[in-house]
């Protein structure tokens, strides 16, 4: 850990060839890669750079290493070297700049200071508008995300399976909860309604001062499938007040104009003869048509009415979201396409009735978000995640989306997720998906992704200039997604 190391002893000393954003040191005491260090510029003063590449250069040969392993004595004389990169110092305006001459070939180099990092990388602690995610790695210092950009300006977490990434938006939520903003989660695995609950203390190695907390009091947990999740409310769709094309749209038929006017036909008709009528009575008019082209249009329906989410009366959108609530829809256990036509209803409900500030602003959360706005075909929420990834920043509704495939989202929106934070990924093209869209992103950083602890996540964007590697604060509230052990400890079957 960089804590360890102490501020006033020198980590090195500059040699070679000096240049303005690069330069070399000759290593002095324990310095680990991606640690920051302070030297002294005659113009600007500390200038804050951060160790790139670290080597130990040797003088043993292949012959010399041969003799060790014949049990014989050999001198081994080393050098440690560091590369350093200069990431610069604010100015008298607090503007980030890099000095315009070189450091000097002779010149002490310095663990920097928690305050020295703080000014020059322009991190506020305990900010009004700030979302606590972790602290900077080796130091005392908070990371806080700045919630008015990650609604108007939109966030991704990336990361592989396993990597912590709903581990990390739970930390968000409860910082967006604390805040008082409004949410909407789509949840496809079921795995936010624990966020009720408290958290168990975890034993850290540092002190990130968090402490268990349930939010029971500011969840709503809505559920597609209330018997798999019978704490949640159930989510519910009014068959009367959708039109022909409306549940059409939430069939796979598209653009069919036959089984539209067939259905429209059936419609009519119940329309005339009840005010509330169900799918079986309309699959029973178009059933008693015996007309063959009317099998598929049937099949679709029966398949819809199985799934079991039109109910006389439907949820509400002043029902599904509260001001300053969060609202979890659960979709745990309804089929992959219906979960995307069920999130595109959703969504676009959201974005038509927030331009006309019928909903307050609010941020929509997005798990698994490659399966509902992929780069690759186009599914039924496709169009609507392009236009809120587009348009949302207007009129305040920000989107989080979670992945662990970048490749696999759809490039316009991912493009437009200003707050990027990452933590281990290792697929070759998910790695080329992020570097090409991470602004600030050194190559020594990039290659760093692929090496992240679990628990270490990078950040940029929400009000953080550059690239800057977090420990991930623990959970208040209890996380839901926890790995499953196939073997437990005590296996009593
Ligand atoms: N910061 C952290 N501190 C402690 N444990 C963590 C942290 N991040 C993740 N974990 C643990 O790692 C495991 C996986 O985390 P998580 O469920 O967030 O992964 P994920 O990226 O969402 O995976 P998936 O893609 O499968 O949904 C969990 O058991 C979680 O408890
Ligand atoms: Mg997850």
């Amino acid at each position: 850990m960089f804590s360890e190391c102490l501020s006033d002893e020198a980590a090195g000393i500059i040699y070679g060839d000096v240049g303005t954003a690069v330069l070399n040191i000759s290593v002095l005491s324990k310095l680990q890669k991606l640690e920051y260090v302070q030297i002294e510029h005659e113009e600007a003063g500390w200038v804050i750079g951060q160790v790139a590449d670290i080597q130990r250069k040797t003088d043993l040969s292949l012959e010399k290493a041969r003799m060790i392993g014949q049990r014989q004595e050999v001198d081994i004389h080393e050098k440690t070297t560091a590369k350093i990169e200069i990431i610069g110092y604010r100015d008298e305006r607090g503007l980030l700049q890099t000095p315009r001459t070189p450091f000097r070939a002779g010149q002490y180099v310095y663990h920097a200071e928690d305050e020295i990092i703080k000014k020059s990388l322009g991190l506020r602690e305990h900010t009004k508008t700030g979302a606590y995610i972790g602290l900077l790695y080796g130091h005392d210092i908070r990371v806080e995300l700045d919630i008015n950009s990650l609604v108007q300006k939109h966030v991704s977490i990336l990361a592989k399976t396993g990597g912590g990434k709903s581990f990390l938006c739970g930390d968000l939520l409860e910082e967006l909860i604390k805040h008082n903003v409004t949410v909407l989660v789509l949840d496809p695995h079921g795995e936010y309604g624990s966020m009720k609950e408290a958290g168990s203390v975890l034993e850290t190695s540092r002190d990130f001062h968090v402490e268990p907390h349930g939010y029971a009091d500011r969840i709503i947990e809505f559920a597609t499938d209330p018997v798999s999740n019978p704490d949640a409310l159930p989510l519910k769709f009014t068959l009367s007040n959708l039109e022909a094309n409306d549940i059409l749209s939430l069939t796979n038929i598209k653009n069919s104009k036959m089984h539209l006017s067939f259905l429209k036909k059936a419609i009519d008709a119940l329309r005339n003869s009840k005010q509330d009528y169900s799918l079986k009575d309309v699959i029973s008019v178009l059933e008693r048509e015996d007309d063959m082209n009317n099998y598929a249009l049937i099949c679709e329906l029966q398949y819809l009415d199985d799934a079991k989410i039109f109910a006389p009366s439907g949820t509400k959108i002043s029902e599904l979201v509260k001001k300053n609530m969060t609202t979890i829809v659960n979709l745990k256990g309804t089929p992959p396409e219906l979960s995307e036509l069920i999130v595109n209803r959703i969504c676009t409900a959201l974005f038509e009735l927030r331009k006309v500030n019928a909903v307050p602003p609010m941020m929509l959360v997005v798990e698994e978000a490659h399966n509902f706005c992929p780069q690759q075909g186009t599914v039924a929420s496709s169009k609507i995640f392009r236009t809120i990834a587009a348009e949302g920043r207007k009129f305040g509704l920000g989107l989080a989306i979670i992945s662990q495939r970048a490749a696999k989202i759809d490039k316009n929106v991912l493009s437009q997720c200003n707050t990027q934070i990452i933590l281990k990924v290792t697929n070759p093209n998910d790695l080329k998906a992020i570097s090409g869209s991470v602004e600030g992103l050194t190559a020594s950083m990039a290659d760093e992704i692929q090496r992240l602890p679990i628990g270490v996540a990078m950040c940029v964007g929400g009000g953080i200039q550059m690239p800057l590697i977090v420990e991930v604060r623990p959970r208040e509230s209890r996380h839901g997604g926890e790995s499953v052990t196939v073997i437990p400890d005590e296996c009593d079957y």
